[in-house]
């Protein structure tokens, strides 16, 4: 990767670059918009990212992926980009963001940018390149900020310049990942700490073709149905209600409110249990657990589509299969399974095939393995 984005950064800018940063995308193990409820979450970096180089420059900033051969330059005051020019957001607001954390943005550079983490899917490709880059502008300031402050400062450029107002899951664990580890958030704080990750299992994701659409409106839209349970109940965020508090102020809310609160409070006590499992090494009740919270995603938190339901309603029939359920913002992206050895290329073509005869297109297979944080 780092040759191929050195040749990339060369053949646009003429010169090599001074800083390369990569920063993993992520799985989500458990834990369905349970972040911005101020709840717990458990994540997966993984062995897929973005890779992003920079160096100082006099003039204008200019911006590159490998997706596009166009150059977007940048002069004087931070620009919000549109259409396919759009993707710079994510390191301009990171940018944008430095300020608040105490460090001076550098001003004038090149910058270059390539991943390869499946776009859509669900795995944080934006997450991923606003670490890398934040990392990156850090290196050229000849800063530095703590990693939970790295992490704040991407969600900062996610929620305040992009737009999106997501939880901190996907900076936590691609700041906090660590190989053979998953990422435990409590998000109230947040709190980070790493949990080991059960032996003889691996990830299996199936990333479906519809892709998904968080800025569309849908993701923002549960946001706000959670904030309103939330005021309905009277707490500060959904983590701080019971399930019976919640039966208790059912006429205060809308159906949909109630709905949702359901599968976040459920949810937040799922991850809890998948703590303990974890730690007993009780495989029959981890796949349990991420089957029973892809079940709730479906039934209360309605992010799941036609495409995913099928996959986790295969998945979890098929031998080695331990639980599979959707993996971030949901309508579209990725579903993860849990698998051990027996759970093997052959089985994973067969349930591929299986999909594109029912939807007529193959769903994207990944086998996935957890990988270090972004350096
Ligand atoms: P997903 O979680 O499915 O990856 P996100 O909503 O997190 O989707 O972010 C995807 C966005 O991140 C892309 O639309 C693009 O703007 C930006 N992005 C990610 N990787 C790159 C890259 N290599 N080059 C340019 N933009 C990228
Ligand atoms: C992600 C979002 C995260 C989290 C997740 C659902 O895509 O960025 O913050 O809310 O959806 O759990």
């Amino acid at each position: 990767m780092q040759n191929r984005l050195i040749a990339l950064f060369e053949e646009t800018f003429g010169r090599p670059p001074s800083v390369i940063c990569r920063a993993p995308g992520r799985i989500e193990f458990i834990g369905n918009h349970t972040d911005y409820n101020g709840g717990e979450v458990l994540g997966a970096a993984i062995d897929r990212g973005v890779w992003v180089a920079v160096a100082p420059a006099e003039g204008p900033r200019r911006f590159r992926s490998e997706f596009s051969d166009t150059v977007v330059e940048q002069a004087g005051p931070r620009q919000r980009e549109e259409g396919d020019r759009a993707w710079v957001n994510y390191p301009t607001g990171v940018l944008a963001g430095m300020e608040a954390f105490g460090v001076t943005a550098p001003e004038g550079f090149d910058y270059a940018v390539i991943s390869d983490l499946p776009q859509g899917a669900g795995l944080s490709s934006s997450a991923a390149i606003e670490l890398a880059s934040g990392l990156a502008f850090l290196g050229l300031a000849g800063a530095e900020l703590s990693r939970e402050n790295l992490v704040k400062l991407g969600r900062w450029a996610e929620n305040e310049f992009v737009g999106v107002p997501c939880g901190i899951l996907d900076q936590g664990v691609s700041g906090f990942g660590r190989r053979d580890s998953l990422v435990h958030i409590d998000c109230r704080g947040p709190t980070f700490s790493t949990v080991p990750m059960p032996t003889g299992v691996k990830f299996w994701v199936f990333n479906t073709p519809s892709g998904h659409a968080l800025v569309d409106g849908l993701y923002a839209e549960r946001h706000r149905e959670c904030m309103a349970a939330a005021e309905a109940l009277g707490v500060a965020c959904l983590a701080d209600a019971s399930l019976e508090q919640l039966e208790n102020a059912r006429g205060l809310m809308t159906v949909e409110s109630y709905s949702r609160a359901k599968h976040v409070i459920s949810e937040i006590a799922r991850v809890g249990a998948m703590c303990a499992a974890l730690k007993s090494g009780d495989f029959a009740d981890v796949g349990r657990l991420l089957t029973a919270s892809h079940h709730s995603s479906q039934r209360d938190f309605a992010n799941s589509t036609v495409q995913l339901d099928w996959l986790v309603d295969h998945l979890i029939e098929t031998s080695g299969v331990l639980g599979a359920r959707l993996t971030g913002g949901g309508f579209g992206g990725a579903v993860m399974g849990l698998a051990t050895a027996e759970f093997d290329e052959r089985a994973a073509k067969k349930v591929s095939q299986h999909f594109a005869e029912k939807f007529g297109q193959s769903p994207q297979v990944l086998q996935l393995a957890t990988g270090n944080g972004a350096e």
